[in-house]
């Protein structure tokens, strides 16, 4: 896929300005005038717009090297390749101080860079972007350019660049690019991109654990992803199953091993499950006696209520916190057609539990959407008088409440956190978007669908003018207050 990028910031008209003035500086010195470079508009004037032309002129100054006045020598390291460019220090010099420092201190009219294999294979797009300030990529090329944009200080394109990784995270590659680009993150230390991509792999594991990428991914992200709750997949057993496949492909160390299989979250995997995979996975076999305690753990845990266990174990740990599962005994997607149109509900059941104690129970849950909701408070005013007087309702946002349909019993000892993942449309592909955790309703996130402007058709959040949500239900157990035993 080639896609063109044009930088927000115009780099090619700045680029004009700055030329003119320079010219100009030199003929105005002479007659000692002031210039101002920022002249008033001209009200009522035409604009007659040649910055096209412009542009193809410079490409072609480029590309004849007409009146060059430096010869950039491009040496790809380890290898006897010399790509020759003629190039004009005004240009170089305006798009890049790193430019500018090394035509100082030139000897001759040569220059002799040396890049890496990958930078000298888009060294030529990196000059033309330089000349013409629009430059088309491949996800390949995002990197290579990146690391020249950030060598030569051509600060607008390394933004861009960044800007164009953090769109394309879901954008289709052969072999995945996603980790990749997390992997220069981190080295680069750009903890923004490097969360962009966390986030992007963790909002959508099941992909990424049937794809290529899975096996390529380092021994540092397999952990990073692995103690996260917010990941998105479609069960614990999924996740399990996935680890089997990288410590098989990338076979780490014993160390390693031990501390992936420990965070695995042994009690959201019904009992049948557990019970066979300690039978039958030769990955647990070999490693049992480094999990003994947490299977063991696992399995009281499918055995007891949650009030009987919370007398014995402090429930606040990870191997009894759901992550977000998709399967359905955890939640149900909710797909809600022209959303502004009017209140909505919906209801779903699920499991009351992860425990297997609880394995036949059955919770029905009924949860309402509201497009404009206002609280309370908005809702009325009082008048001089006294009274009550209903305002105008529109202008409220959207809410989503969801309540069990009766109350049980069964619900002692546990809270139900709400998670509502929501879809949007980006690049062509429906990705994660954002995930809002509450108990009640999505008041208490405070930013329920914040921005998504579902009255606007065009909205990214509206796939084909539906809202397309999936709801979990997280049962979190709680701790008891007096001291265990
Ligand atoms: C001139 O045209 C180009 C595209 O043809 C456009 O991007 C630019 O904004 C225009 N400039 C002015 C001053 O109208
Ligand atoms: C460059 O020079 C050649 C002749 O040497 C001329 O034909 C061509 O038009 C020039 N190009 C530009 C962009 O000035
Ligand atoms: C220019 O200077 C470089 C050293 O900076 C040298 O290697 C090269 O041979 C010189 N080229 C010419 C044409 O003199
Ligand atoms: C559970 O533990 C986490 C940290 O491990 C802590 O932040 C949280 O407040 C605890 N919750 C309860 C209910 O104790
Ligand atoms: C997950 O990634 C695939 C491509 O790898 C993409 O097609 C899909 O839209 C993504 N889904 C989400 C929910 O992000």
């Amino acid at each position: 896929m080639m896609m063109t990028m044009h930088p927000q910031d115009q780099e090619f008209p700045l680029g004009i300005c700055l030329t003119t003035l320079i010219l100009l500086g030199s003929f105005v010195s002479v007659g000692g005038a002031a210039l101002k470079l920022e002249a008033p508009a001209d009200v009522g004037a035409t604009v007659l717009n040649h910055s096209m032309s412009l542009v193809q002129r410079m490409e072609g100054l480029l590309a004849a090297g007409n009146g060059s006045d430096v010869t950039l020598r491009v040496h790809t390291i380890n290898t006897d390749e010399v790509k020759v460019i003629q190039a004009h220090s005004l240009v170089l010099t305006m798009q890049s101080d790193v430019f500018e420092e090394m035509l100082l201190n030139r000897i001759n009219g040569t220059v002799v860079l040396r890049e890496t294999p990958d930078s000298a294979a888009v060294f030529d797009k990196f000059i033309r972007y330089l000349y013409c300030g629009d430059v088309s990529l491949r996800l390949d090329q995002a990197i290579s350019l990146h690391k020249l944009a950030s060598k030569y200080h051509v600060w607008g394109l390394q933004q861009g660049l960044t800007q164009y990784m953090t769109q394309h995270l879901s954008s289709d590659s052969p072999t995945g690019h996603v980790v990749g680009w997390y992997n220069y993150a981190l080295q680069t230390g750009d903890t923004s991109l490097r969360d962009s991509c966390l986030q992007y792999l963790s909002w959508n594991l099941s992909s990424v654990l049937q794809s290529q990428e899975w096996g390529s991914i380092s021994e540092d992200l397999l952990l990073s992803l692995l103690q996260r709750s917010d990941l998105i997949l479609q069960s614990e057993l999924e996740l399990y199953e996935a680890l089997e496949v990288w410590i098989d492909q990338n076979q780490p160390e014993t160390k390693t091993v031990e501390t992936a299989l420990r965070a695995v979250r042994y009690g959201m995997i019904p009992p049948h499950y557990l019970f066979r995979l300690q039978k039958q996975s030769a990955l647990m076999q070999k490693y049992y006696e480094s999990i003994r305690d947490l299977l063991y753990l696992a399995f009281q845990f499918h055995s007891a209520s949650p009030i009987t266990l919370a007398k014995y174990f402090d429930v606040n740990c990870s191997i009894f916190t759901p992550r977000n599962y998709l399967s359905s005994s955890w939640g149900s997607p909710w797909i809600i057609n022209n959303p502004t149109r009017d209140d909505r509900s919906f209801s779903f059941q699920t499991q009351l539990g992860p425990s297997g104690h609880d394995a036949s129970k059955r919770v029905t849950w009924n949860s309402l959407f509201s497009p404009r909701w206002l609280p309370l408070s908005a809702r009325s005013t009082y008048t001089e008088m006294g009274a009550m007087q209903p305002t105008r309702t529109d202008g409220g946002r959207p809410r989503i409440i969801v309540t069990p349909a009766t109350s049980s019993a069964d619900f002692a000892g546990v809270s139900f956190q709400k998670t509502v993942i929501v879809m949007a449309r980006q690049q062509g592909k429906v990705v994660v978007r954002h995930v809002y955790n509450f108990h009640q309703s999505t008041e208490e996130a405070g930013d329920f669908l914040a921005g998504a402007d579902l009255q606007r058709r065009a909205s990214d959040y509206l796939i084909d003018s539906s809202l397309y949500l999936h709801v979990v239900i997280k049962p979190l157990y709680h701790t008891l207050l007096v001291a265990r035993k």
